[in-house]
């Protein structure tokens, strides 16, 4: 998921090292030593990585915000596509001297899974190589780094539990994030992440909403529930709530006022979660709905399980809601054995559903995935070219749709603060971003009143309405 800004904005510090230890009753950790940890990839490796900078920091470790002033060094990484990889090793690249100063160099998520022991191979000057299912064990790991291990790994994938921590570092001060669903048991064909998190594990409904309750105590009103597969949540206690039902009672803990999740499967998309949004307007309305393909026959060939038929009736279940929902989505073009006409489908797919932000992608063959194997293999320049169509007939769409919102008022969270005086943005529940006006001194988590008075295709321009 990338994260739009239209206007420069000052990032914010998030609660540090130093202001949260003695909140949490660490004042009198030792002083271990310093860490830094870079994260690419989607929001639960963003999430994984604040539980992991809460690990560290329970056990004393220190966050610092560069590789040069940190003893030990981490990276959690995304292998999604090729480029996503490949820029973990160049970045691995950069840092080979760090080693020889006595720093420590660990590799943490899909690439860890994924490439396990062949890291070390490939880049010597790693000695942590840990994958996202095995992050439980990471405590020990670096116990073990500190007394003389020079290779350590935690490469289990099959493990029941799912990441929780007594303490989790959380970046972003408005927006908590809180993983209900670990893995994924879905098969489609081009995708890494079941290699590379894992099977399905669904948390306990009781232990997400103790978490909720705590978050809300922390001032958090906004928490993001997720998962791959978001909606395919199964409690696994006695309750057996459903994802629906899940959704309420995180909307009912005081204190919260937004709930948003992510990713949601099409096929595990059912009535009861737009019944839910409909009755609670507390659950934000918009619903990431990945489609990958306009055309059946190349769903098919991606193992999607729902053809386009079938997808469309899922759109027109949530707009037969009784409040507007956003919809957005994921796209890949130039999967193999997509033709022309396929990928046309694709584009009609855009007219047909008119929506609101989509993230598009080419294909890029993947390590131990089924679709390696295909043959019809869609050439580089074709699948750029494919790109920047859909690109472009998606900005028309989005233009359009956000013109059509000027004069309309939106509650926002305000999140961010221009360096250009008078200038803030933050989020609709739509999730669309606003750049606004407004002479308030202080605004920054707090909800406020924006009337809509221009739109780009990437966000909305208005003015704060007192
Ligand atoms: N679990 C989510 C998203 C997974 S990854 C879902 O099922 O929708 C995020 C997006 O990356 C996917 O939706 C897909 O559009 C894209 N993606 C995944 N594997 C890819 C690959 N091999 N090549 C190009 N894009 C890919
Ligand atoms: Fe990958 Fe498909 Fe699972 Fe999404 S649902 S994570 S695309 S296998
Ligand atoms: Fe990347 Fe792993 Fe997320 S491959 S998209 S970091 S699940």
């Amino acid at each position: 998921m990338n994260k739009p800004f239209d206007v420069e904005i000052e990032r914010l510090t998030a609660p540090g090292s130093e202001s949260i230890r003695p909140l949490l009753g660490l004042a009198q950790a030792p002083e271990r030593g310093t860490f830094f940890l870079e994260t690419f990839g989607c929001q639960m490796n963003d999430h994984d990585s604040e539980k992991v900078a809460g690990v560290l920091l329970a056990r004393g470790y220190r966050q610092v915000g560069t590789p040069d002033a940190a003893g030990l060094i981490l990276y959690n990484t995304c292998s999604i596509r090729e480029k996503a990889a490949q820029k973990v090793f160049s970045r691995l690249g950069e840092y080979r001297a760090k080693q020889s100063e006595g720093k420590i160099i660990g590799v943490l998520g899909c690439v860890a899974q994924q490439e396990g022991e062949g890291i070390f191979e490939r880049a010597p000057w790693v000695s942590l190589v840990c994958g996202s299912a095995s992050y439980r064990k990471l405590p020990e790991l670096i116990a073990q780094l500190e007394s003389g291990n020079h290779r350590v790994t935690g490469l289990e994938l099959d493990t029941d539990e799912t990441f929780e921590t007594e303490i989790t570092r959380r970046d972003n001060p408005f927006r908590a994030y809180l993983t209900i669903i670990e893995g994924c048991d879905k098969a489609c064909s081009y995708c890494v992440v079941p290699y590379t998190r894992g099977p399905e594990r669904s948390r306990a409904s009781d232990s997400i909403l103790r978490e909720v309750r705590q978050l809300a105590e922390l001032g958090y009103s906004e928490v993001q529930l997720l998962g791959q597969t978001v909606n395919s949540y199964a409690d696994p206690t006695p309750r057996k709530m459903r994802f629906a039902e899940l959704l309420l009672a995180v909307a009912e803990v005081p204190g919260i006022r937004r709930v948003r999740f992510t990713t949601s499967h099409p096929s595990d998309f059912t009535r009861d979660i737009v019944e839910a949004m409909e009755a609670q307007p507390k659950l934000c309305e918009h619903v990431h709905l990945p489609v990958q393909s306009g055309s059946t026959k190349v769903l098919r060939a991606m193992q999607r399980t729902y053809t386009r038929d079938e997808y469309l009736g899922k759109i027109a279940m949530i707009r037969s809601a009784r409040r507007p929902i956003a919809i957005t989505t994921d796209i890949i073009v130039g999967f193999p054995g997509e033709s022309e006409a396929n990928f046309e489908q694709t584009l009609s797919l855009l007219d047909e559903v008119g929506y609101d932000s989509l993230f598009s992608f080419k294909y890029s063959p993947r390590p131990n995935t089924p679709s390696l194997k295909l043959n019809d293999v869609i050439p580089e320049e074709e699948k750029s070219r494919r790109l920047a169509v859909l690109q472009d007939k998606q900005r028309e769409i989005q233009s359009a749709r956000n013109k059509r919102l000027t004069g309309e008022t939106f509650e926002v969270l305000v999140s961010g603060k221009s360096r250009r005086e008078n200038q803030w943005s933050g989020y609709t529940s739509s999730y669309r971003l606003a750049n606004f006006t407004s002479h308030a001194t202080e605004l920054l988590g707090t909800y406020v009143q924006v009337r809509v008075t221009g739109a780009t295709p990437n966000s909305l321009v208005g003015e704060h309405v007192v």
